[in-house]
């Protein structure tokens, strides 16, 4: 299929690209490169550089590249930063959100891969985290996320255009090739690794005091690879849904720093600080219908190898990208 990837510069977006290149797409990447990485697009792909928020150059770039599905990954994406500033995960991802699907009812498109997230359900009655939960979130960039499904469901019921949304858990790991470089790194296996690298004294623990098993705040890490290859399958659907998509393990922060400690062997101080707003305690997902209605399976579900891979990449990019 010929493929509009909106965002493929950016971490995901890069890695999702090598994975459909690599299945036999033919992708054009649309990427503003405020977050991306020129040289963090495969080769194989064609690059566009341009801005979500410019409908004209947009139009004209979907128009030129004439696909037959679109994905978006280009959002503003960092829960703490949107509880400050909630204006741009607003601009960004919602009123951007609405040009790229303005934009395919222009070139007549019909399809989307859109880039969920779980912070849709804000804090969990249980998990894992099923579709069905009530979506309620604690933060701009969940709200904005919510605001995007919402609008999917009426592009699709008026104009028609099929969607999947799949709910990422904490993506996280590299390929051989790409791994994840934010020019401002709030992640916590990146501000982890920079210890071990050397960029960094100690990693802080935001909160210490969750209702989890040793007080730090339980995630669900999906390795990079599984989510690419979930986009791949998504490929194929015909009928609009969404996804949640995790690996089903809930790690706290303690035991991700534990297991940094090991892959790097060196000894990452950590401090515990006060809990960042935003964080829910516990995110895990159950990737049950995404299975049962895809045949996704993960590959690299343990821990251990999404840190390894991850590590791997670091100590071989230790400035990340180039641009
Ligand atoms: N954390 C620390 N220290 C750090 C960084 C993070 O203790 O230096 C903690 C956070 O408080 C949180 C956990 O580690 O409890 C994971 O934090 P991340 O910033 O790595 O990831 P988030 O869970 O906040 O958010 C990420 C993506 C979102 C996505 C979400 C889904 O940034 O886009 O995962 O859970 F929606």
């Amino acid at each position: 299929m010929k493929i509009f990837v909106v965002g493929g510069a950016g971490y995901i977006g890069s890695i999702c690209v090598e994975e459909m290149l690599n299945t036999g797409h033919k992708i054009t990447v649309f990427d503003n490169l405020a977050e991306g990485h020129r040289s963090a697009v495969d080769p194989r792909a064609t690059f566009v550089h341009g801005d979500l928020g410019n409908h004209a150059e947009l139009s004209a770039a979907l128009k030129a590249a004439a696909p037959e599905a679109v994905m978006h990954f280009a959002a503003a994406s960092l829960v703490p930063e949107s509880m400050v500033n909630p204006s741009k995960y607003f601009r960004n991802n919602v009123a951007n959100g609405i040009n790229l699907l303005d934009a395919m009812v222009e070139n007549g498109v019909k399809k989307i891969v859109f880039s969920g997230s779980c912070a849709i359900f804000g804090t969990p009655d249980r998990v894992p985290m099923t579709e069905d939960l009530p979506v309620r979130p604690l933060s701009p960039y969940g709200q904005s996320k919510t605001m995007v499904e919402q609008m999917l469901r009426w592009y699709d019921s008026i104009h028609g255009i099929q969607y999947v949304s799949l709910r990422y858990f904490n993506a996280a790991g590299a390929s051989e090739r790409f791994g994840e470089h934010h020019r401002r790194e709030t992640h916590l296996i990146p501000n982890i690794l920079a210890v071990a690298l050397g960029k960094k004294d100690h990693v802080e623990i935001y909160g210490a005091d969750y209702m989890t098993p040793d007080g730090t705040c339980v995630r669900d890490y999906i390795h990079i690879s599984d989510l690419a290859q979930a986009h791949v399958l998504a490929l194929k659907c015909r009928a609009s849904t969404c996804y949640n998509l995790g690996s089903g393990d809930g790690y706290t922060v303690k035991q991700v720093v534990e297991a940094c400690r090991k892959i790097t062997a060196h000894p990452i101080p950590a401090i515990e600080r006060p809990r960042r707003p935003g964080d829910p305690a516990k995110l895990v997902a159950s990737s049950k219908k995404i299975s049962l209605e895809l045949g996704w399976k993960p590959r690299f579900n343990k821990l251990y190898d999404i840190v390894g891979s991850a590590w791997a990449w670091h100590k071989t990019h230790p400035d990340g990208y180039p641009d």
